[in-house]
């Protein structure tokens, strides 16, 4: 079985990043085809955990928008045809819509396409356009805004997928958690879809340990309690603990969001003192830049420094760590010294004189 997955183009290389690091730590067997820009297959999934992945992906990924079960391959020539071949009843229960999307600008008439195939699913089954009398077949309708099944059609310049969209991503989580709706505020905190492709980024699973040494406001840890690690912050600043606790006592009250107040601990330390009780499975931080955060009166490159001495300590084995810093600091002779691996490294042009780097690293030691 296949799935369809349209991706965010706001980045080049985070979203299939993103989406390559959440297959490989949950182990989900595929094979990966990039179709265009954006789109993905990911093709031969096992059948028995089709749904349980489907699902894990709908949870995790930030920067993907649309997840369909692929129902058909085919060409505009032979698209009619095939669509027709497809038994409607086995997708569709009673409303639908169907959508195109186009890429690599195809030319196509998408309204009169929507309409057509539309039509061709009611015609399948004798059912009736807009009306709910049962009719010989199963009483399908068309509905327009809130439809039960949504029929995705994606034309590329030489081929349409046809999907459905069995699991929606939770994007309003994105928009109602950005820094500014939080109980606690503080400027700094990086968007949250970023921070959740950085927690993706880490390899992290479900039960296992994140810790952000520079937690401020939680935000990346709050990304964490959404595909439910345990967490652990801690940060130079008493009220930014505090902050990141009030942050994540509240989401451990958003019905999406599993974790309980035993899953989170927060601690008032600076990271060159930060001696955990137990090592933990992955770091995921944005230290302070000394630009718009507080870096506690020292030189930025020396707390990264200083913290990749520190941070070694508190991490297992093979832990991975993903860090957010500017171009301008060469963190890897820090690397080289201290027997960390840098994995792969992305480029977030922020504005003229500041490019955040997103560098993906392992401990190796
Ligand atoms: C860029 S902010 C982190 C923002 C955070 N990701 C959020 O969502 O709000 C950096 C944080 O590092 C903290 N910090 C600066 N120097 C530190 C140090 N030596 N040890 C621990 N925390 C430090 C600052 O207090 C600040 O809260």
């Amino acid at each position: 079985m296949d799935l369809l997955l349209i991706q965010s183009q706001e980045h080049e290389t985070l979203p299939l990043a993103e989406l390559k690091a959440v297959l490989a730590c949950e182990d989900i067997d595929c094979d990966v085809e990039v179709i265009a820009q954006g789109l993905i297959l990911l093709k031969s999934l096992n059948e028995l955990d089709f749904y349980k992945n489907y699902k894990v992906l709908v949870r995790r990924l930030a920067y993907t928008h649309e997840i369909h079960e692929l129902i058909l391959r085919t060409d505009l020539y032979n698209l009619e045809r095939d669509f027709n071949s497809v038994n409607w009843n086995d997708y569709i229960e009673k409303d639908f819509v169907v959508r195109i999307k186009r890429f690599e600008k195809v030319n196509i008439d998408t309204t009169a396409i929507e309409r057509k195939l539309g039509h061709l699913i009611l015609s399948s089954n004798n059912a009736v356009y807009g009306a709910s009398e049962k009719t010989d077949g199963i009483d399908f309708k068309v509905n327009l805004n809130n439809p039960e099944s949504f029929i995705r059609v994606v034309a590329t310049q030489k081929e349409v997928f046809i999907g459905i969209e069995k699991l929606k991503l939770n994007k309003k989580h994105f928009q109602d958690l950005k820094p500014h709706k939080r109980p606690f505020f503080y400027p700094g905190s990086m968007s949250p879809k970023l921070a959740r492709c950085m927690v993706n980024l880490s390899h992290i699973k479900e039960d296992q340990l994140l810790l952000d040494p520079f937690c401020g406001t939680g935000g990346i840890l709050i990304e964490g309690a959404m595909i439910g690690t345990k967490l652990i912050g801690s940060d130079i600043n008493w009220k930014m603990k505090n902050g990141t606790l009030i942050n994540l006592d509240y989401c451990s009250n958003l019905d999406y969001c599993d974790i309980c107040e035993n899953d989170f601990e927060a601690h008032h330390i600076d990271v060159r003192e930060l001696k955990l009780y137990k090592k933990v499975d992955a770091v995921v931080t944005d230290p302070p830049y000394g630009i718009s955060t507080s870096t506690g009166g020292e030189k930025s490159g020396k707390i990264f420094h200083q913290f990749l001495e520190s941070i070694d300590y508190n991490m297992k084995e093979n832990a991975y760590l993903c860090i957010a810093h500017p171009h301008y600091l060469d963190i890897d002779p820090f690397l080289n010294e201290l027997g960390f691996k840098l994995l792969e490294r992305h480029k977030i042009k922020m504005h003229k004189s500041l490019t955040r780097i997103i560098s993906v690293i392992k401990k190796t030691n």
